[in-house]
Parts: structure tokens; C-alpha cells; sequence
């Protein structure tokens, strides 16, 4: 793991006065200023360690969507902000096996391996299945033995979600590593004849480890909202308990994502702004602390009016990459987050905002006090072999337990008397494997 630096600044107030991450007696100051932050337990603090992302190779730009709706590159790109998305066009392309890539990336980065991984939390609108939870499959595939799983779903919020989960787990004491993921494959539940949704949205995936440490920093405070009131303004009415799939929905195409898109464009507006303030007082800042925000990329004339107008929060220190990606819903913030990094715009010492909303509806923000070195240590090659050869072993591990479930189900059960006698065939399970040749690196 890259070793986290305490800076100078670590332990210097904010030009308000307060003291970040502060604890024990310094929380007088916080207690001073009214603000409802709970000073996390002295010594523990939860850092970001390693990042890492994955798009599908296939772009779809607006001008090929012009083809298949009533649109035009103009009102998509003044509207939206958005030039192009990138698609999981290959069915072997899922929101497992872009999530897969994407935290072996991020525990290359903070190069720890992933038996080291305490709980996965993965943030998705488009898991593999109902159930298993798409977080149990990531874990097999990277052989996180000793790693909880667990999908959540808030929709845009949900990485920002998994982050509060994660830093409420170690701060707690109950976990070292937990890796946390945003991944969608939209483009599976998008409408393609639907002009007002299909523009939108883009798959891919982006993780984060997040490490227990005594360097005090990371992430210092969140913000977490929800108002179910508007659960209908962005919705996938079937498959659920609610609207179970059917010949009609389907024909109905109710297994769509459907979108009261101005609704959804003033909530997240009056949200994003709101809760930022809230993470920004939790943590002692202010606006003029800032170095960095980064919000979910959904239309970047929700980013103007709430972040830039509202916050007064300058262009240069919000990072944007929806024109790239469109809106790629969980995995939105971690994958700017990444390519924040790799331009340059993120050092150790910056205050950093993550802010997002989504269906539900919910909202999402934390502050943090980012530690970690961003330069990238080429691994070597004994490293990178190793590692290949520890998933070579997960994906091997996995056969084996299902071939020994397999033999299980065909072997007479002497607990069962007379069952021999009446074999049951033993139903094909559809599940996929996600760790062998499905992932494309
Ligand atoms: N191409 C061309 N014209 C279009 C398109 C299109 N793709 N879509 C709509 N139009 C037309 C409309 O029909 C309308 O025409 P009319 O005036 O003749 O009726 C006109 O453009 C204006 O439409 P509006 O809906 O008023 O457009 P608006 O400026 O509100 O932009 C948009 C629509 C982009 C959807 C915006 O409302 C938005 O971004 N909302 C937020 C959506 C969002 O972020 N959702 C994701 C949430 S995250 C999650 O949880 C998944």
C-alpha cells in the first residue's frame, strides 16, 4: 500500500478558523461552530489507497445516435454536454466483468492483494442478476476470500453511498480494506428508441480500495439523503416485486428506464449544492477550501447551476469528463476520479468534494482530505506476474467448489432414502462465469 503522508497542513486550521478531522479536544473547536459532525475515534481514519476504471471498448457519438432517433448532435452536446458514450456492445461485457477490471486496476494501484479485502461493496442500477448480489461474483473473481459482499442501491448516489458504508466500517474498527465499486451496463435497460433517456447514459465501471490508517485525512465527512416522494420521476417499473416481468411488460417496454427528466433536472440542482455545503461545514471548510469537486458527470448544466453558480465554486476546480462517457450512473465519480488523476488535478493536501444524485431519490456527498501519492510506481514484473497468477488461481479455486457442487447433486444421498431410486435431473444454473474468459483487460 502507498505509504500515506501526513503534511504539514494536515494539522493546521481551515482559513475559517476550524480544525479538520479534528478529535479528542480539538472537536471543541467543531462543537464551537455548531456544525453536527461526529469527530471519528482518535487514530482511525479511512483513506482512499488505490483507483482504478474500465470502459467498453465501443463509442457511440451523438452523430451515430442521429441515426437511430430524432435527435442532433447540436441539442445533445447544448443540452447535455455530451459528445459520445461508451457501450458494453460485446454480451460477454457486464457490469461484473467491467467491475472486475476495474478494482484489479485499483488494487494494483494500492498494491494490496485482494485476500486482503475485508468487504466489496458494489454500487450498481444494473447488477448481473436479482440476486446473487454482482459484489459475491466480483469477490470470486478476484479471489477476496476473506472480503463480505454486498450490492447497494441508490442509484447516481451509490458510490458515494459505498464510501460512507466503507469509512463507517473502519472507522468502527470492524474492517481494514474495503474496496468499494460504481459499475453499469445502462446501455441493457436504456430504450433505444427513447430520445428523452438514450442520450444519456454510458457503461463502464470505476473502484476504489479504501484503507484504515492513523494518518489523520480521508474521507472526514458525508452527507446522505433520500426522497422517495420522487421515486416515480426515475423508475424501472418492472421486474420487481411491484411489476413483475411479464409477456406485457415487456411488450410495453416497461423494463426500460423511465424519465421525468426536468423533475430529476431541478431536484439534483437544488441537492448537489445543498448537500456539498453540508459535507463542507461536517468537515470544517468552506467553499474557499476547495481544490477539487468532483460530481457525478449526469448533464453538465446541472454542474453549472448547482456547483459553479450556486457554490460559486470556480470551473477549473470541478472536474468534467461527461463528454466522454455520458452519464454512467455509480460509476460516474470514480471513474473521473481516476482520470482527475491521471491530468494531474489531484494531490496529496487538496480538499476534495464527491457529490452525486439519483433516482430514488436520493442524494450523496463527502468531503475528504486526500493523502495518498498519485504518482503511479510501475509495477514490476514478478508483481504483475504474481498477481495475474493469484486470479489464474481464484477463476481455478471457483471451477473447483462448483465441480464439487456438481458432484454433490449427482451423488446418491444416503440421508435420503429411495432417492436413487427416482433421480431428479439437476436444473442448468444460467449463472455466468465472470472470472475466466469473459473479462477483457
Ligand atoms: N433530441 C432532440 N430534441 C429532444 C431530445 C433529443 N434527444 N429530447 C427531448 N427533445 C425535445 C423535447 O421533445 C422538447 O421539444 P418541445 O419543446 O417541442 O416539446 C425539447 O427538446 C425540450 O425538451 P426538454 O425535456 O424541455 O429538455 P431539457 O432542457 O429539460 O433537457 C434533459 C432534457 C437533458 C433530459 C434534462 O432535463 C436533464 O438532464 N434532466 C436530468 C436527467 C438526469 O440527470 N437523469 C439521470 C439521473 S441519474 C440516475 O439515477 C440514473
Amino acid at each position: 500500500m502507498p505509504e500515506i503522508k501526513q503534511t504539514p497542513t494536515a494539522s493546521e486550521p481551515t482559513t475559517n478558523g476550524a480544525t479538520p478531522h479534528s478529535n479528542g479536544a480539538e472537536s471543541a473547536t467543531l462543537k464551537e461552530r455548531q456544525t453536527d459532525a461526529i469527530p471519528p475515534p482518535r487514530g482511525r481514519y479511512a483513506h482512499i489507497v488505490g483507483w482504478g476504471y474500465h470502459v467498453p471498448e465501443k463509442v457511440i457519438t451523438n452523430q451515430d445516435l442521429e441515426q437511430i432517433v430524432d435527435t442532433n448532435d447540436e441539442w445533445i452536446r447544448s443540452r447535455t454536454g455530451i459528445a459520445e458514450r461508451h457501450v458494453a456492445a460485446d454480451p460477454k461485457e457486464t457490469s461484473a466483468t467491467l467491475a472486475i477490471v476495474a478494482a484489479r486496476k485499483a488494487l494494483e494501484v494500492a498494491d494490496v492483494p485482494a485476500n486482503k479485502i475485508d468487504l466489496i461493496i458494489c454500487a450498481t442500477t444494473t447488477p448481473e442478476y436479482l440476486f446473487p448480489a454482482t459484489a459475491c461474483l466480483i469477490q470470486d473473481a478476484l479471489g477476496a476470500d476473506n472480503a463480505g459482499a454486498f450490492d447497494l442501491s441508490a442509484a447516481c448516489s451509490g458510490f458515494v453511498y459505498g464510501l460512507a458504508m466503507a469509512r463507517g466500517q473502519i472507522l468502527a474498527g470492524d474492517a481494514e480494506y474495503v474496496l468499494v465499486i460504481g459499475t453499469e451496463t445502462l446501455s441493457r435497460i436504456v430504450d433505444w428508441t427513447d430520445r428523452d433517456t438514450c442520450i444519456l447514459f454510458g457503461d463502464g465501471a470505476g473502484a476504489v480500495l479504501v484503507a484504515a490508517s492513523e494518518v489523520p485525512g480521508g474521507i472526514l465527512s458525508v452527507d446522505l439523503g433520500s426522497d422517495g416522494s420522487g421515486g416515480n420521476t426515475l423508475i424501472v417499473p418492472a421486474g420487481g416485486s411491484a411489476m413483475s416481468t411479464s409477456l406485457e411488460t415487456v411488450s410495453s417496454g416497461m423494463h426500460y428506464v423511465k424519465m421525468d427528466g426536468k423533475a430529476v433536472f431541478r431536484f439534483a440542482t437544488r441537492v448537489m449544492a445543498a448537500s456539498t455545503r453540508k459535507v463542507l461545514e461536517r468537515a470544517g471548510y468552506t467553499t474557499d477550501d476547495i481544490d477539487l469537486v468532483v460530481p457525478h458527470q449526469a448533464n453538465i448544466r446541472i454542474i453549472q447551476n448547482s456547483v459553479l453558480n450556486q457554490l460559486k465554486i470556480p470551473a477549473e476546480k470541478v472536474f468534467v469528463n461527461l463528454q466522454k462517457y455520458g452519464n454512467t450512473s455509480t460509476a460516474s465519480i470514480p471513474i473521473a476520479l481516476c482520470e482527475a488523476i491521471e491530468a494531474g488535478k489531484l494531490k496529496p493536501g487538496y480538499k476534495v468534494v464527491f457529490v452525486g444524485f439519483g433516482a430514488g431519490l436520493t442524494w450523496a456527498a463527502c468531503a475528504l482530505d486526500w493523502r495518498t501519492p498519485v504518482e503511479r510506481q510501475a509495477a514490476g514484473w514478478w508483481k504483475s506476474t504474481r498477481r495475474q497468477a493469484t486470479y489464474s488461481a481464484a477463476a481455478a479455486r471457483s471451477m473447483w467448489k462448483r465441480a464439487v457442487r456438481w458432484v454433490y447433486d449427482v451423488l446418491p444421498d444416503p440421508e435420503t432414502p429411495g432417492r436413487d431410486e427416482n433421480p431428479k435431473e439437476t436444473p442448468e444454473t444460467p449463472i455466468k462465469e465472470t472470472g475466466g474468459e469473459r473479462i477483457k483487460e
